[in-house]
């Protein structure tokens, strides 16, 4: 599929705009300083916190997983069986610090992402290839 281009230009703090490429959703989450604030506490309960395995380009590559610390782009698709997890901005009692739950059946994950241990979902979520146009403008493909 040809490249999609997200208008980021609306988006406010700890909001999350979707779009759609190669038949998948694909989520550009601005993130507040609160949930940025979440990562470094998670180490410990996530089951790749440093994305060792091959979930995002490199240059995405780092803490927040992502070209700008404030917007995290991720494709929105569960990597267990595929399901859209639910975006969770504030504290839920499956999500302690709030992040990304899947209702099908339960994986949960950060505000970069990345999986929670003891879930069905093996692997982060998916960062797909993208870049900035402006500072308005990604492109994703
Ligand atoms: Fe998300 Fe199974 S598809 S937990």
């Amino acid at each position: 599929g040809a490249p999609v281009k997200v208008d980021i230009g609306r988006l406010e703090a700890g909001q999350r705009v979707v779009e759609e490429w190669r038949g998948q959703p694909i989520w550009v989450v601005r993130r507040t300083e609160n949930m940025l604030d979440t990562l470094p506490q998670l180490d410990e309960k996530l089951r790749d916190p440093a994305s060792e395995v091959d979930q995002q380009p490199d240059y995405a590559r780092n803490e927040w997983r992502s070209i700008k610390k404030e917007y995290l782009v991720l494709v929105g698709t569960c990597t267990h069986l595929g399901c859209s997890p639910l975006f969770e901005e504030q504290p839920t009692v499956e999500l302690e610090f709030g992040g990304f739950f899947c209702p099908c059946h339960g994986s949960k994950f950060d505000f970069a992402g990345r999986v929670y241990k003891g879930v069905p979902a093996p692997t982060n979520l998916v960062v797909p290839p993208h870049s900035y146009l402006s500072e308005a403008v990604v492109i994703v493909g």
